[in-house]
C-alpha cells in the first residue's frame, strides 16, 4: 500500500512539475488593446502570474516558481521589506472582483532580496504553499542563452498608457528580445549583462508602472519559461526607450541557494560569532547555528567506543588532522566521515593505524598542539565526503579571507543548537600583537588568534578546524588548541597554525 501510494504521489508531482510554464487556457480570439500597445489577456491563461498587494493595493507584478515561492523585482520592496505587509494573489484575472473562484490568497514569510543595485530580484516565500491546478501553476527558468530577435510575452496589471492608471483585468503584450549593444546606446551604458530589454525601437509595446517584477515568458516550443522579470524604463512605449528586465538566469544560482537554505532550515553562510552577557549574567555565543548536511564534507568526528570526543579534518584519503591534546590512540579509536547527526550512521567509519606528531620540545602548553593521522583504509571521496586543501607555508591569513569553525557537542549557543548535530559559526581574526597582549608569552607564530567565541569552551568542540576561504576555496588555516577555560570573553581562541607545519605534512604523506 505504501510502495502504491508513493508510486501514486510520484505520478501527482511529475505530473504537477511536467505542467510548469503549461498554458491550461488560450485565447480563442484577439481583443482590444492594452498594457502598452497591448490586450486584455484570456482569463486565467498566465497561471503563474501574481499580483502583489501592499495594503491591499496592488503594487506589483510576480511569477511562481513554486509552491511556496514568488520572484519579483527587488526594488518593489526596497521600502516594504517587511513580508507579512505583503499579500500575494495568485488565480487572479479581475482584481476588482474580490470574489474570483479560481483565486488562492497568501500571506508573504519572508522577503529575500539581492544584495546589488543591478539584480532586481527577489525572492518572496509565502506563509502557505499554493495548490496547483489550471488556474494558478509555476513556470521554470530560461536557462539558455536567449535568442535575440525571440518575441516572448510580458503580462500584468500595469498602466495602458504612460502616466495613465492600473486595470482591473491582466494584460499581455508580445516584445522582441533586443540586442543589448543597441540598448545600451539608447539607454548610455546603463544596461548591465543582469538586464536586457524587449520591446520594439519605435516604440509602441511595453510595461508600465504597476507591471514592476511581473514575468516576461517565453515559449520554448513546448512550454513557456520564465526569462526576465519587469524592471525599469523611461516612460512607458516610447520609441528607444524599451523596457528593461532582470535577466533572471544570472540570478537562478542566488535562487536555488536562497530556496534551498530556507527550506533546510540550515545556512550555508554562518554569520560572525559573538559573545553576549544577559542581564543575569548568563554568557552565551551568538550566531552559531547548524550547518547544512554534510557541507563540509572534511569535517571528521573521532570516537572511541562510539562516542565522540574531538573533531578533525580530512586532508588526503588516508590522512586526518586534528590537535596533539585530543590524545588520538592507533588501532583504537576510529575517524567518522560523512556525519552531520550523530544520532544517524555516518558515511563512513575508519580504524586509525597509525599517529603522528611534529617533532617537538617537551613543555606545557605543547607549542605544537598538532597530530596527523592515517587511515587504516583509504576514504571514499564523493559529496559527503571530500579534503580540504593545506595552505602554504607562505600562505598568510589577513583580513581578506573568510573563517568558519564547525563542530559538535554542546556550545553556549544563544539560542541552543542540537550538540549531536554539526554546526557552525563564522570567526573574525585576531591580530598577533592583540593576542598577545591577551595572553602573554605563550603565543607564537605557530599560533593564529580568533574572536574567543572560536574557544572550545564556547563552541562545545576540542580540535575543531578553522577553516577559511577568499575565492571559494576552503584551506585548513588552524585547528583548535587550547583556550579559556570558561568562555572568557577577553581571551581570543588559539588554533595551531597549519601552513607552519605544511612541509611537514607534506613530508609525512610522502613517506607513509
Ligand atoms: N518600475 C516600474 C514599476 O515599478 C516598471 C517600469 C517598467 N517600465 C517600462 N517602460 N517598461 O512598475
Amino acid at each position: 500500500v505504501v510502495l502504491i501510494q508513493s508510486y501514486k504521489w510520484i505520478l501527482i508531482l511529475t505530473g504537477l512539475l511536467y505542467l510548469a510554464g503549461v498554458r491550461s487556457f488560450v485565447p480563442e480570439q484577439e481583443m482590444e488593446t492594452r498594457i502598452i500597445g497591448g490586450q486584455e489577456a484570456w482569463a486565467h491563461s498566465w497561471p503563474w502570474q501574481v499580483s502583489l498587494q501592499l495594503d491591499s493595493m496592488p503594487a506589483c507584478g510576480g511569477a511562481i516558481i513554486s509552491p511556496l515561492w514568488v520572484t519579483s523585482a527587488a526594488h518593489c520592496f526596497i521600502r516594504h521589506t517587511k513580508a507579512s505587509l505583503w499579500t500575494v494573489l495568485a488565480g487572479k484575472h479581475d482584481l476588482d472582483n474580490p470574489e474570483e473562484p479560481q483565486q488562492q490568497v497568501r500571506l508573504g514569510s519572508t522577503v529575500y532580496n539581492t544584495q546589488s543595485k543591478e539584480s532586481d530580484v527577489a525572492l518572496l516565500k509565502l506563509e502557505k504553499p499554493l495548490e496547483f491546478n489550471h488556474f494558478v501553476r509555476p513556470i521554470d527558468i530560461w536557462m539558455t542563452p536567449l535568442p535575440l530577435l525571440m518575441k516572448c510575452t510580458i503580462t500584468g496589471w500595469g498602466s495602458t498608457r504612460e502616466n495613465g492608471p492600473r486595470v482591473n483585468r491582466l494584460q499581455e503584450v508580445n516584445v522582441t528580445i533586443l540586442p543589448s549593444d543597441d540598448c545600451n546606446q539608447y539607454y548610455l551604458g546603463r544596461i548591465r549583462p543582469s538586464m536586457f530589454c524587449a520591446g520594439k525601437d519605435e516604440g509602441g509595446v511595453d510595461a508600465c508602472q504597476g507591471d514592476s517584477g511581473g514575468p516576461l515568458s517565453c515559449f520554448t516550443g513546448t512550454r513557456y519559461e520564465l526569462a526576465g522579470l519587469v524592471s525599469w524604463g523611461v516612460g512607458c512605449g516610447r520609441a528607444k526607450r524599451p523596457g528593461v528586465y532582470t535577466r533572471v538566469q544570472e540570478h537562478a544560482q542566488w535562487m536555488s541557494d536562497t530556496m534551498g537554505e530556507s527550506d533546510s532550515g540550515c545556512d550555508q553562510t554562518p554569520g560572525l560569532a559573538g559573545l553576549s552577557l544577559s542581564a543575569d549574567g548568563v554568557l552565551s555565543v551568538v550566531n552559531v547555528t547548524e550547518s547544512c548536511p554534510f557541507f563540509w564534507p572534511w569535517q571528521v568526528s573521532l570516537q572511541f567506543n562510539g562516542r565522540h570526543y574531538c573533531s578533525g579534518a580530512l586532508i588526503h584519503p588516508h590522512w586526518v588532522i586534528t590537535a596533539k591534546h585530543c590524545g588520538v590512540r592507533a588501532k583504537e579509536d576510529v575517524a567518522v566521515l560523512g556525519l552531520h547527526d550523530m544520532k544517524f550512521l555516518p558515511v563512513q567509519t575508519i580504524l586509525i593505524d597509525k599517529v603522528f606528531n611534529p617533532p617537538q620540545k617537551a613543555g606545557f602548553p605543547p607549542k605544537s598542539d598538532l597530530a596527523l593521522l592515517h587511515l587504516s583504509v583509504a576514504a571514499r571521496l564523493g559529496s559527503e565526503v571530500s579534503p580540504v586543501c593545506v595552505p602554504e607555508e607562505d600562505n598568510s591569513l589577513d583580513d581578506t579571507w573568510s573563517c568558519i569553525t564547525a563542530g559538535w557537542g554542546a556550545t553556549k549557543a544563544k539560542d541552543g543548537v542540537d550538540p549531536d548535530r554539526l554546526h557552525h559559526a563564522g570567526l573574525t581574526l585576531v591580530n598577533e600583537s592583540t593576542c598577545r597582549h591577551k595572553w602573554g608569552g605563550f603565543i607564537t607564530d605557530t599560533h593564529i588568534c580568533s574572536h574567543p567565541a572560536g574557544s572550545t569552551s564556547c563552541m562545545g568542540d576540542s580540535g575543531a578546524p578553522l577553516f577559511c576561504q577568499k575565492h571559494g576555496t576552503y584551506f585548513l588555516f588552524g585547528v583548535v588548541t587550547w583556550g579559556s577555560w570558561h568562555c572568557d570573553s577577553e581571551k581570543p581562541a588559539i588554533f595551531t597554525s597549519v601552513s607552519d607545519y605544511q612541509s611537514w605534512i607534506n613530508k609525512m604523506i610522502i613517506k607513509f
